[in-house]
């Protein structure tokens, strides 16, 4: 069971009905590394309900988390009701390998997602060390509908930030728009698209990629980049893909 910190709700941003980011205040939580996950909870007749989340932000005192409501869940309905000044509980200590210490250098630091697995990249990105280690960085992000696609703006802002250095691809599987790749992710891949878009091609030889958010999505890349020459990087065994399975 995790050391439970009290936190504060300071703020709830709706991106769109069901997706939010939640904005929590805790002086208690250790230093954790961008990619890492914490628990979030709340109590309920006595009863603490939590569930990991990546962090979408760098360590400081106030914690960014960026979720979806799955209507059926146990926890997520509860924490859509949450409002300013609530309180709830995270865990103290951040947890997993889903950090850029993991990943192995290259030219281009492909960061890819479906949905809420935006969110350690929205981390990383806020920290210098992507930014040292790769000439390339290039987020790709997969949703179901265009308002689906948190972080937007920001992502944005860094492209005209950052000119040729990041790129945003936007890809949507149930509704198009121009400037939109449409499709999953392994289908704008094994297409030609993906890689249009970004403007560099994927190969083991210059590319790192983390894969992030649906558990689907990260097995059909898996496949498909395998078929590349990429594999899972390992301590032991080197290769160029750090994943995080969300379920
Ligand atoms: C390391 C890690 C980091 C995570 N980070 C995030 C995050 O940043 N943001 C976030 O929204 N979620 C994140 N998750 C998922 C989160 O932990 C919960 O599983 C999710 O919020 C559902 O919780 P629930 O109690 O509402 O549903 P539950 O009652 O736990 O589960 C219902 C079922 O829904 C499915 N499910 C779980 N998550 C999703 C999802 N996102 N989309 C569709 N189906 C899903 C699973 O099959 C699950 O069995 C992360 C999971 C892990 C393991
Ligand atoms: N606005 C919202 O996002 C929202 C709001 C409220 C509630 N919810 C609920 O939240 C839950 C999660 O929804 P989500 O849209 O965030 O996540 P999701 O279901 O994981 O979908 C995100 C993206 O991943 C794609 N995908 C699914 N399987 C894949 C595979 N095998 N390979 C490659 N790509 C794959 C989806 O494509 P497909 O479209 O082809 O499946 C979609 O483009 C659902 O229960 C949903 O009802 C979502």
């Amino acid at each position: 069971m995790p050391v439970w910190c009290p936190a504060t709700v300071v703020e709830k941003k709706v991106w769109t009905d069901g997706l939010f980011t939640l904005k929590v205040k805790s002086s208690e939580v250790l230093p954790f590394e961008p990619g890492q996950f914490l628990h979030l909870a709340v109590e309920e007749d006595e009863k603490i309900i939590n569930r990991p989340y990546s962090v979408a932000s760098p360590h400081g005192e106030t914690l960014e988390f960026f979720i979806v409501v799955v209507p059926e869940g146990e926890l997520t309905p509860r924490l859509w009701r949450l409002e300013q000044g609530d309180e709830v509980k995270v865990s103290q200590k951040g947890a997993g390998g889903f950090t850029l210490a993991k990943t192995p250098d290259a030219e281009i630091l492909w960061l890819m997602s479906t949905g809420t697995g935006l969110a350690p990249y929205i981390a990383m990105l806020k920290t210098q060390a992507p930014w040292e280690r790769y000439k390339k960085i290039i987020v790709v992000h997969g949703v179901r509908q265009v308002r689906d696609f948190g972080y937007a703006h920001e992502l944005r802002a860094l492209e005209q930030q950052q000119p040729g250095r990041f790129v945003y691809v936007q890809a949507a599987t149930r509704e198009s728009q121009p400037g939109v790749l449409s499709g999953r992710l392994n289908q704008c891949l094994a297409d030609g698209s993906l890689e249009r878009a970004a403007g560099s091609e994927l190969r083991p030889e210059n590319s790192a990629v983390m894969l992030c958010g649906n558990p689907d999505m990260l097995n059909s890349m898996e496949e498909l980049l395998g078929e590349r020459g990429l594999k899972q990087h390992r301590s032991k065994t080197p290769g160029q893909i750090v994943t995080e399975r969300y379920w």
